[in-house]
């Protein structure tokens, strides 16, 4: 993928648009001269070699991709990106809503998440019918600068995964304080429990991205041990661990359609 594409995100100062970025300094995908970013209250200190403006017109002016990384709330209004590629990372605004906003038929929605300021987001993705190979070629470098990427088959599964894995990072870090709760609730002191904790969650991610296995078997393995992990593992589904978690899911997937059929 060549340096001299440029690239303008739009909300480039916030949590998501400013992971993306550094990513895609980092990786050298495009030159940092060829990097535009938008900001709204306060000028950011970040990319100091990078173009940075309030206007976002310049921005779109200025760029042959538009990351749009906005709360969907403050989705700018007045803003043409006749014939450019557009895409938006804001959760639940649809496919036909940004191409008529911004009279461009080359429209992608992708919903990364927070891993993304670690290298390690996942990324599902889906384009309007009229985004080109070429189009897919920079909507996949983009994204896998900032961890993996899928495009997948319909909205729906972008509604789907919005909750899945756009919040995903969400729910270890659920897990985690809830163990951390019991954990400090029978007497552990709280510097020991955060720091089993947390290399608990670290250590278990490490282990299902190397073996990249499915996580039924990890579970299944766990429980043919019959030892304390099954014992907590028989517990907590007991309890209506898995209900709670796709009651969850059905309650992300729920809000993100009522999201895009606001917009
Ligand atoms: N964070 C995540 O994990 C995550 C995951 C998946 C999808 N998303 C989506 O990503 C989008 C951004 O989320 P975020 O978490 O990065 O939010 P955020 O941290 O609030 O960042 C949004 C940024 O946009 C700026 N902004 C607002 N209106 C603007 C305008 N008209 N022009 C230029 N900049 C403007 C804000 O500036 P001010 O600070 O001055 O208001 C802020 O810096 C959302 O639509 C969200 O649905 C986020």
């Amino acid at each position: 993928m060549s340096v001299s594409l440029r690239i303008g995100i739009i909300g480039g100062g916030g949590w998501l648009g400013g992971a993306i970025a550094g990513s895609i300094l980092d990786s050298d995908l495009v030159d940092p001269r060829n990097l535009c970013l938008s900001y709204r209250s306060r000028q950011p200190d970040r990319f100091p070699d990078s173009f940075w403006t309030k206007d976002n017109q310049e921005l779109a002016d200025r760029s042959d991709v538009i990351l749009l990384s906005v709360r969907p709330d403050d989705w700018p209004f007045a803003l043409d990106a006749s014939g450019k590629l557009v895409i938006s990372v804001m959760a639940g605004i649809r496919l036909g809503a940004l191409s008529e906003r911004h009279k461009t038929g080359r429209v992608v929605r992708a919903l990364p998440n927070a891993a993304a300021e670690v290298g390690k987001s996942y990324t599902p993705w889906i384009g309007a019918n009229d985004i080109t190979r070429d189009d897919r070629a920079v909507v996949r470098a983009i994204f896998e600068t900032c961890g993996s990427e899928d495009e997948v088959a319909s909205e729906s599964d972008i509604d789907y995964l919005t909750g899945l894995s756009g919040s995903g990072p969400a729910f270890p870090a659920l897990l985690a304080a809830a163990m951390m709760r019991d954990a400090v609730a029978r007497g552990l002191p709280a510097e020991v429990a955060r720091r089993a904790v947390n290399t608990v969650m670290s250590g278990a991610g490490r282990l299902l991205e190397r073996g990249n296995e499915c996580p039924d078997d990890v579970v299944q393995t766990f429980l043919d041990y019959r030892g304390t992990t099954a014992a907590a593992i028989e517990g907590m589904r007991a309890a209506g661990f898995d209900a709670a978690v796709a009651e969850g899911l059905s309650a992300a997937f729920k809000k993100s359609v009522s999201m895009g059929a606001a917009s």
